[in-house]
């Protein structure tokens, strides 16, 4: 294994686009630099290449130049796919850890306002990248970083010493937490929750931040909740930041859905109907807060954007409690047609969802919140209203 330690010209540029873009606070500057990236990153790794539109292998060895170019610009780069199974250059199906992309760490740390002494929870190592940086600010012993998978958190490790960071690596499933290190003035999540885990607001004091990607199965529209916990410790509660794509705790993965476990034969044997709703202003934007909005109001369930051909689109709806489905099938210039099966209309479901999005002001992230009790966990916009339970 090689390891880079190298600040170049890239990455000097990549900090100043970042402050000037306003994602990294400029007292983080001084940690960027001394903290690289690169010096992170495995030789052999696969950054999202933007104008390619996916992952692509870039090895150190084989190409010095584009590997630094990569671990120096603002994109995703997995460095393992398929929980470790999947060897070889080329990218496997799923990928299971990461660095993230610098203008997403900046902005979760900007909402994690670490303090130098603060004692801070990290879970999701990954290259440890993050867990130095957190270091950096917070000082030596302050910072614990969790790791579910062994083999990347015994590289993490070894990394992390060799570059002289402090930041000590766990390896085990963090959803519970670490209250061997409790109390923590911070913790922050690097991987997309589904349920937040109550432990975490039970290990942070009272008054301490936690930050994470927060979000439901409907799609991957994540958001970032960043939670203040109560003077009386008994629940957290916080504003969304705004959005982000992560991949997700590794018990709260959603398992592959079958299409053919729920449409048997064809759409034909779903009650049909029509919609006004367009294509453009139900899928919207990528990182639009609707979707994350009318995954809120629909729980339990899967959209998935079929690809599109010849002007028609189709979009499914599958339940994950039950084997309900619906079908929209949005096409150029006229309404769309629906078909829906089953105990539930999702259909139905996910366009009053849109319609209450819309008839709320089309609310983005930030209008939202997110409150953890040991109960539970409650969504809700514009403050005190509008509740609802997930
Ligand atoms: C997106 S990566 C984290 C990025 C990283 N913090 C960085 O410096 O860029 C997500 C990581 O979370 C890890 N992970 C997933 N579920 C976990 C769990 N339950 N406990 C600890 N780590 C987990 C994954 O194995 C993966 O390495």
């Amino acid at each position: 294994m090689t390891y880079v330690r190298q600040v170049g010209p890239g990455c000097a540029a990549l900090g100043r686009a970042l402050v000037a873009g306003g994602v990294m606070s400029g007292d983080w500057a001084g940690a960027f630099a001394d903290v690289p990236r690169s010096a992170f990153l495995p030789d052999l790794m696969w950054p999202w290449d933007m104008a390619a539109g996916c992952s692509v292998p870039v090895s150190r060895t084989d190409d010095p130049q584009r590997w630094q170019e990569f671990a120096d610009s603002d994109c995703p780069i997995v460095t393992q796919w398929d929980d470790g199974n999947h060897l070889g250059t080329e990218p496997g199906a799923v990928s299971t850890s990461s660095a993230s992309m610098p203008s997403v760490v900046f902005r979760m740390l900007r909402d994690l306002d670490v303090r130098a002494g603060d004692r801070v929870l990290e879970v999701g190592t990954a290259t440890g990248w993050n867990a130095a940086l957190l270091a950096h600010r917070a000082g030596a012993g302050r910072v614990i970083s969790m790791e579910v998978d062994e083999a990347v958190a015994g590289r993490a490790r070894t990394v992390l010493e060799r570059f002289g960071s402090s930041a000590r690596v766990v390896h085990g499933d963090g959803f519970g937490g670490y209250p061997e290190g409790a109390p923590y003035d911070r913790i922050i999540g690097t991987c997309g929750l589904r349920r937040f885990p109550w432990g975490w607001v039970e290990q942070c004091r009272p008054g301490g931040i936690v930050v994470a990607p927060w979000g439901t199965h409907f799609s991957n529209a994540d958001g970032v909740a960043r939670l203040v916990v109560a003077d009386d410790g008994l629940s957290a509660s916080g504003r969304f930041t705004g959005p982000v794509e992560f991949m997700k705790l590794r018990a709260q993965r959603l398992p592959p859905v079958v299409h053919g476990e729920y449409v048997r034969e064809s759409v034909k044997e779903g009650w049909e109907s029509s919609t006004g709703v367009t294509e453009a202003e139900f899928l919207g934007e990528r990182f639009g807060a609707q979707r994350f909005a009318v995954g809120v109001r629909v729980p339990d369930c899967l959209c998935v954007e079929a690809e599109k051909r010849e002007g028609a689109r189709p979009v499914w709806l599958y339940g994950l409690r039950d084997r309900s489905w619906a079908c929209v099938l949005f096409r150029d210039g006229d309404d769309a047609r629906v078909w829906q099966y089953g105990a539930r209309r999702l259909w139905d479901e996910a366009e009053a969802a849109y319609r209450w999005w819309v008839a709320h002001g089309r609310p983005g992230y930030e209008r939202f919140g997110l409150t953890v009790t040991a109960e539970g966990e409650r969504v809700w916009l514009d403050g005190a209203g509008d509740f609802w339970k997930v």
